[in-house]
């Protein structure tokens, strides 16, 4: 008999425990939500990554910038096609920014060598591209 009444007893705490998750507000379930979506969707928790992430949009206007690498700088910067220096490679970018920063937006803008004018992104602005090798030079640390 004990031993029934007992079991009530758990059976009920489960199920306060079971309503309580189900009492969320729409607030708090928006933000599980969030959190639950599929990874490279969504910024984890603690995920070293999103401070790149967010630095990859080229601040509202305009199309994002790691838009316009996967489709204009991908072909040569991820193979290093051409001897194109290749995004992720510390060394390779820490010598063309030796330079300075302008001069490489500059032969990024112009074009160099087998770079072509813009990464042949006409309808990038030169602020794109700025942006865009920022990005690059962001990854490449
Ligand atoms: C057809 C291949 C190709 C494409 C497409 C391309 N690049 Fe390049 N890029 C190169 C090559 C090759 C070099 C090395 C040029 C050199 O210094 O001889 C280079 C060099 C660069 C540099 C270094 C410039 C410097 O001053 O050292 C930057 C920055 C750059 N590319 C940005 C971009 C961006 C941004 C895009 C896309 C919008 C892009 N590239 C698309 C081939 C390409």
């Amino acid at each position: 008999m004990i031993n029934i009444v007992l079991k009530k007893l758990a059976t009920m705490a489960l199920l306060g425990l079971c309503v309580s998750v189900f009492a969320m507000t729409d607030q708090q379930r928006a933000e599980l939500e969030e959190r639950i979506k599929p990874a490279g969707q969504v910024c984890m928790e603690g995920d070293s990554s999103c401070g790149s992430a967010s630095a990859a949009s080229s601040g509202g206007s305009g199309k994002p910038v790691e838009e316009i690498y996967n489709t204009y700088c991908m072909a040569c910067h991820t193979t290093g096609a051409a001897g194109a220096p290749k995004i992720g490679d510390a060394a390779a970018w820490e010598e063309r920014l030796g330079k300075g920063i302008e001069e490489v937006y500059a032969n990024a803008i112009n074009g160099i060598n087998g770079m072509p004018p813009k990464g042949t992104c006409m309808s990038c602005s030169d602020e794109e591209i700025e942006a865009t090798v920022d990005y690059i030079v962001e990854n490449s640390k």
